[in-house]
């Protein structure tokens, strides 16, 4: 194949791969995105393989087939609430191939383009290493993320003192070395480089704590982006610069719009330790507060929600743990053919990962037109006559609002607080990921529907019917 057709193919390879960004951002359409990238990336592994430089098929076939049994493997059994953690895994692999490229570029320039042995050209050294820090910082960062989200490692932010003047003179290092790398061509610099970021991406995580940690995925989703689009250079590869260019703005543009939805500051993720001081938690252990708690069964609260002419229901993490949401939309079209306007209010941040209520609730076959978001809802609350929150608790606490010390403070939250009515379907009265106690459990217009939230729903189905 010749490089014009190959640069070709690449191309429409990059066009798949925009139309599928543009399909996923919406749930109507995000199969057809998912086809796109699924043809996009078909086309570029061809184009890949018909190339010339390619003198050997077996090592990159049996790569394929051990790469993508592992990932048929992992995407069959993986848990939809274990999604956060294996994306962070997955990004790991992208800032570690980052690196083995650069390092096989470096060992073998000719085979590269990019000069010979010690006479690599200069522009190649320094893609080069910007390629390799990304890459390491998103790698070992990536696996600090992967270990607090399963929690090998404790979710607390882990602060020392100096933290942040410690991270710019690590940068300043990389500077130097990138410098050095650049005028000398010594392997041992480029290790010793590759070593530091791996250093500067474990301390950029480690202090950021849990509640913070959505945005730190997407942020270093983009990272692996920018990695891939630095190496692209290197190996003057199109596609990977296209490729890497897209997920490198697609996950910062994601990034900046959590921040907005958890009222974080970009530039502090970027830096890293922007995380909750664990000093500020003012968490109270739930269970140990005596402060009087109304519970309702599934009977009480079947006959407050058969009464209410107008419901919005706000799901959360428990939702998705339950797999509670086919009884959920059964209840819901119950309830509409009692003449109840029912509606779901959908938080940025609700479950583990973007979309992860929107995904649940289409495969319940909710309707798109019932789902909307925080800003085109959360005015309505004062006006309808039940909040159904199931599952969800951080989302909905007014301690995000009022209270400066909590973990959570600045987080825009559904003010489920203003409904006649607030019913909360959870199992207990813990608290959620940000492990801050919630005071609406204790509000007097709450009753705390407890139980496993898809037994509730399918006991307010029995309920409804009866
Ligand atoms: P959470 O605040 O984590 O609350 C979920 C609640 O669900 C828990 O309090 C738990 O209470 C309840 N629950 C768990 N299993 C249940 C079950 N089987 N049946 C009924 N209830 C169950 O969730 P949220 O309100 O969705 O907020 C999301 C939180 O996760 C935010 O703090 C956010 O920052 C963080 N986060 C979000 C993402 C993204 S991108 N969405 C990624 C990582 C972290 P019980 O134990 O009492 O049942």
């Amino acid at each position: 194949m010749t490089p014009t057709i190959s640069t070709l193919l690449y191309l429409i390879a990059g066009i798949c791969f925009i139309m599928a960004l543009r399909g996923l951002s919406s749930a109507q359409s995000s199969r057809s995105g998912n086809l796109y990238g699924i043809c996009g990336m078909v086309i570029a592994i061809l184009t890949t393989l018909l190339s010339p430089a390619v003198a050997k098929y077996s090592g990159i076939m049996g790569g394929i087939a051990i790469g993508g049994a592992i990932g048929a493997f992992i995407a069959k059994k993986i848990e939809m609430t274990a999604l956060p953690q294996l994306v962070a895994a997955f990004h790991s692999l992208v800032g570690l191939a980052a690196v083995f490229v650069a390092g096989a570029a470096l060992y073998n320039p000719g085979a590269f383009g990019i000069g010979e042995l010690k006479a690599i050209y200069t522009v190649s050294l320094v893609e080069m290493s910007i390629g390799t820090i990304i890459g390491a910082i998103t790698f070992s960062g990536s696996i600090v993320a992967f270990g607090k989200l399963q929690g090998l490692i404790s979710g607390k932010p882990l602060i020392f003192c100096k933290q942040h003047l410690l991270n710019a003179f690590l940068g300043l290092v990389l500077v130097g070395l990138v410098v050095l790398f650049a005028m000398h061509q010594q392997h041992s610099i480029f290790w010793i480089m590759t070593a530091v970021s791996l250093l500067l991406g474990v301390l950029l995580i480690l202090p950021i704590g849990g509640a913070d940690m959505p945005v730190v995925i997407s942020m270093l989703n983009s990272y692996s982006g920018w990695a891939a689009a630095g190496i692209g250079f290197t190996l003057n590869n199109h596609l990977l610069l296209i490729t890497g260019a897209l997920v490198g703005a697609s996950g910062a543009i994601l990034s900046y719009i959590m921040c907005k939805g958890m009222n974080r500051s970009i530039i502090n993720v970027i830096l890293g330790g922007f995380g909750t001081d664990s000093s500020t938690t003012s968490a109270v252990a739930p269970e140990t507060s005596d402060k009087p708690v109304k519970q309702a069964s599934a009977a009480d609260a079947a006959r407050i929600l058969g009464k209410a002419k107008s419901v919005i229901i706000v799901p959360g993490y428990g939702m998705a743990v339950a797999q509670a949401q086919h009884a959920l939309r059964e209840m819901a079209d119950l309830l509409t053919a009692n003449g109840a306007k029912v509606r779901y209010a959908i938080h940025p941040v609700a479950g583990r990962m973007p979309g992860h209520m929107n995904v649940l609730l289409a495969e319940a076959n909710v309707s798109y037109d019932s789902v909307l978001e925080l800003d085109e809802i959360n005015d309505d609350f004062s006006s309808t006559d039940v909040a159904f929150v199931i599952g969800a608790n951080d989302i909905t606490n007014p301690a995000a609002k009022n209270n400066s010390a909590s973990p959570i403070y600045g987080m825009p939250i559904l003010d489920v607080e203003n409904a006649k009515t607030v019913l909360f379907v959870k199992r207990s009265l813990a608290s959620g990921y940000a492990g801050v106690d919630n005071e609406l459990f204790y509000r007097k217009n709450t009753s705390m529907v407890l139980g496993d939230a898809k037994k509730v729903c399918e006991e307010l189905v029995k309920a409804i019917k009866g």
